[in-house]
């Protein structure tokens, strides 16, 4: 068994990758991310757009949306379900904090609380510049925040399965789990198998996730050059200061 040490960036790749749809328990609905892009005006851009939730969707209902994400495994993955699907898709294998694309776009977004996976504060702020670079003056963002809770005991060590595409068997459980409050970061094991021809493989990667006060956040958004314009829930509902899970939408001053 290989324990990794994989950057942050890094950590949807390989057998990660590879048991990301077949372990996957939930999608984003393309309609919230659709309604955005309609409402702040296209081109618009997804980050960490993965094997392309929701932006395959997206591109089906003829919106001018690009993608990008540091995994060149689920970029790979994305590019060959538009193909299956006659969809034609522009994809872009870079990390969001240190985005260099040629385009501006009207509307920057994330579909779900990808944006914590940023180690920490001085990456969210280089990504939120980043955002503001690629964003035309009066462009939105929309990015979805959430603190995370502390797994329940009794769920470290239990097993899913699932199938990969060969027939092999995949494994995933999580190790363990350790929380920082004052980096504001969880980080928790995770254990992934293959049992499938070819003999057994085991990986071992810590899988981060760091959070932010709303104030926080909203100071990071406002040093580069971006106005928060709301807090809601998913619903378009305000929020408590301190709810769980906060969509800003900003606005590039
Ligand atoms: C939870 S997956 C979401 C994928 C897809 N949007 C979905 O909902 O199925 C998060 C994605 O963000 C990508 N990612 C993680 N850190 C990133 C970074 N720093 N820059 C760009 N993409 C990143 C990962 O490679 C992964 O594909």
């Amino acid at each position: 068994m290989k324990q990794q040490h994989t950057e942050p960036a890094d950590f949807y790749t390989g057998i990660v990758a590879e048991s990301y749809a077949p372990l996957k328990s939930f999608s984003p609905d393309p309609a919230v991310y659709a309604a955005f892009v309609r409402e702040a005006g296209g081109p618009a851009l997804e980050l960490g757009c993965g094997d392309g939730d929701p932006l395959l969707a997206l591109r089906r209902d003829g919106l001018d949306v690009e993608g990008v994400d540091s995994s060149a495994d689920m970029l790979e993955r994305c590019r060959r379900r538009a193909d299956a699907a006659g969809v034609s898709v522009t994809v872009h294998h870079q990390r969001m904090e240190a985005l260099g694309l040629p385009r501006r776009f009207q509307a920057v977004f994330l579909a779900g609380p990808t944006f914590n996976l940023l180690p920490d504060d001085a990456t969210a702020a280089a990504a939120l510049h980043g955002i503001r670079r690629h964003l035309l003056d009066g462009g939105s963002a929309l990015i979805p925040l959430h603190v995370p809770s502390p797994t329940p005991a009794d769920r470290i060590g239990q097993v899913r399965t699932a199938v990969a595409d060969d027939g092999a068997e995949l494994r995933f459980s999580l190790v363990s789990e350790e929380r920082d409050e004052t980096a504001r970061t969880q980080t928790a094991l995770l254990r992934y198998e293959r049992h499938g021809a070819g003999g057994p493989t085991a990986v071992e990667r810590p899988w981060l996730l760091h959070w932010y006060p709303r104030s926080v956040f909203e100071e990071l958004a406002a040093a580069a050059g971006l106005t928060t314009v709301s807090v809601t829930d998913p619903d378009g509902n305000a929020v408590a200061d301190d709810a769980a899970y906060m969509v800003f939408r900003l606005r590039a001053a």
